[in-house]
């Protein structure tokens, strides 16, 4: 055990952490965080987005109809996928404003492929698993379905280990469990992942062929997965 630890660096620590919640960027983001304290940003953006909706209902009807095909990106922040209808809370880059704990706006196998990146882990496990089977619900037999998360067993891993992934991923943090602890507890993240725990609930979902895939390597051409999300991410492909 190392006792050497300056004082007063796990407090400096701490004062940098704090507040540090992941936001989407947009102008009306931009716009909230002047206008909003940071500790109502949330509900702000979830009843904001339970007021619009009835347009969103409307507007999603729209976007999925005359028998087009239909791509999901869930969760997108600010991230805006070409040719996806993107998902996500009100205030972000989304073009269909969702809490995506409520049922999906569109009929049963209606939609070719669903994808969605470092947004599950926003979830609690009850809640994951309800939403897994709506993905399952809207997804056509045979569509896709692509998640990456978090790589919470790499982190695992590397604590046991020789941190080296700890120290890459979130470099210089006093110890290596306060670095692991960001994962579990801090940007609003719920639950944890990895692969054989993501698999398991694909498949208790209705999913087929669920199987761990490598950043890029993906049915879905292109692959939809970000740069910068590469490092820290596991993925998992399954069919509907
Ligand atoms: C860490 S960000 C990921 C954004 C993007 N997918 C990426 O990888 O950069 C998580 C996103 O999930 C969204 N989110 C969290 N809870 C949500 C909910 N109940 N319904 C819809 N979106 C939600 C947040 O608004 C946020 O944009």
């Amino acid at each position: 055990m190392n006792h050497s630890v300056p004082q007063g660096e796990i407090q400096a620590y701490l004062d940098t952490q704090s507040g540090q919640v992941m936001e989407a960027s947009s102008n009306l983001a931009a716009l909230g965080r002047r206008l909003v304290p940071a500790r109502f940003r949330e509900l702000t953006k979830l009843l904001c987005t339970r007021l619009v909706k009835p347009l969103a209902l409307r507007k999603a009807r729209s976007l999925s109809g005359d028998g087009r095909e239909v791509r999901l990106h869930l969760g997108c922040g600010a991230t805006a996928l070409k040719e996806w209808i993107n998902v996500d809370l009100f205030g972000t880059r989304a073009n269909l404003y969702w809490d995506l704990r409520n049922p999906l706006p569109f009929p049963d196998h209606s939609v070719d492929a669903i994808f969605h990146e470092h947004f599950l882990e926003h979830l609690s496990y009850e809640e994951g698993m309800g939403f897994a089977r709506e993905c399952r619900r809207v997804l056509k037999s045979g569509g896709t379905i692509r998640i990456g998360v978090p790589d919470f067993g790499r982190y695992m891993l590397s604590y046991a280990g020789d941190g080296a992934f700890i120290q890459t991923m979130r470099p210089d943090r006093p110890t290596r469990l306060l670095a692991l602890s960001e994962v579990v507890y801090r940007h609003g993240h719920r639950s944890m992942w990895d692969g054989e725990t993501l698999c398991h609930i694909l498949d208790e979902a209705g999913f087929h062929e669920s199987r761990q895939k490598a950043s890029g390597d993906s049915k879905l051409t292109p692959a939809p997965d970000t740069d910068h999300r590469k490092a820290e991410s596991l993925y998992v492909e399954a069919l509907g």
